[in-house]
């Protein structure tokens, strides 16, 4: 199977290498990336802050272009083509991101009506997600009315309602109090899985990878695939960790060295700018 099966991969990144330009010079947020998404497939990937997830996101949601390499999403280049993955995708992040002046289910029929959908079942899908999201009987409610364990639940809901494909979560628990992010990781787990999604989580939480993830892909600094760890579900969870854990401080020894040696005279040209910042 290659990175571009497309009747098995729903995503793949094939060599990709993202640079941001600044007033201090590049910044490297991915390095030669490569790896690929199955359809169906629950994705965690992992990685210390800064090592260009949300990058990865970004890049797959079409919000961001990559500097070289090619993406491919359900069939599609994201950033070239992303009017034919409109409601394909779906976003969940750390912010709800919810519109203030609309109620839940407001928000919720948001995506449908950008999609057009015929009035007619707009409030009947919203209401159907929001239940199965355990908001029933908050409708009517505005953001500010509720917790923010609920507010993650109706930027569920919206991402849900228009039956993507795909979803992208950018550390959408990351915020919750550990029993409310814990349900709803749970509840958006089964959710996903009845519903066959292909999901990518982005996470800094090793334990939130092991509890979701069917693969998890550790991500070092910058941009690099450090590890895939295959079928999770089943493995001894503590050698996991122990594993998981040592690809990321072999990654973070690796870039104190570099940092070190970049230091000496001569060695700041010799790397690479982007090292420096
Ligand atoms: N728009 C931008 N302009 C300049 N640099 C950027 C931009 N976006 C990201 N970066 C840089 O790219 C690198 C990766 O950033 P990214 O936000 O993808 O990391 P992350 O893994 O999501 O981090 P965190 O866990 O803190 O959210 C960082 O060095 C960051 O400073
Ligand atoms: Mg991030």
């Amino acid at each position: 199977m290659t990175l571009l099966d497309q009747d098995s991969n729903s995503i793949a990144f094939v060599d990709v290498s993202k640079t941001f330009p600044t007033a201090r010079g590049a910044v490297t947020a991915l390095e030669r990336l490569s790896f690929s998404i199955r359809r169906g497939e629950y994705a965690c990937i992992l990685g210390q802050s800064g090592c260009g997830k949300s990058t990865t996101a970004n890049l797959i949601l079409g919000l961001e272009r990559p500097t070289s390499g090619f993406i491919t999403v359900a069939g599609a280049d994201p950033a070239r083509e992303f009017a034919r993955l409109r409601g394909r995708l779906g976003s969940v992040f750390q912010s709800d991101r919810l519109l203030p002046w609309r109620t839940a289910i407001a928000n919720v029929r948001l995506p449908l009506e950008i999609l057009k959908i015929p009035e007619s079942s707009l409030t009947r899908r919203a209401a159907q997600w929001l239940k199965r999201l355990g908001l029933e009987g908050f409708e009517d409610s505005y953001p500010q009315q509720l917790s923010g364990g609920m507010r993650q639940r109706v930027a569920l809901a919206r991402a849900l309602v228009p039956e993507p494909e795909i979803l992208v979560l950018d550390e959408a628990f990351a915020h919750l109090d550990e029993v409310t992010s814990e349900r709803l990781r749970i509840d958006f787990h089964r959710l996903s899985k009845e519903t066959g999604k292909t999901v990518v989580h982005i996470t800094h939480s090793i334990e939130e990878a092991l509890m979701l993830g069917d693969r998890i892909f550790v991500l070092g600094k910058p941009g690099k695939l450090l590890a895939v760890i295959d079928d999770v579900v089943g493995k001894d969870r503590a050698e996991l960790r122990s594993d998981i854990l040592s690809h990321l401080q072999g990654a973070a020894r690796h870039a104190r060295k570099e940092r070190s040696s970049i230091d000496r005279p001569g060695g700041r040209a010799a790397i690479g700018e982007e090292w420096a910042t």
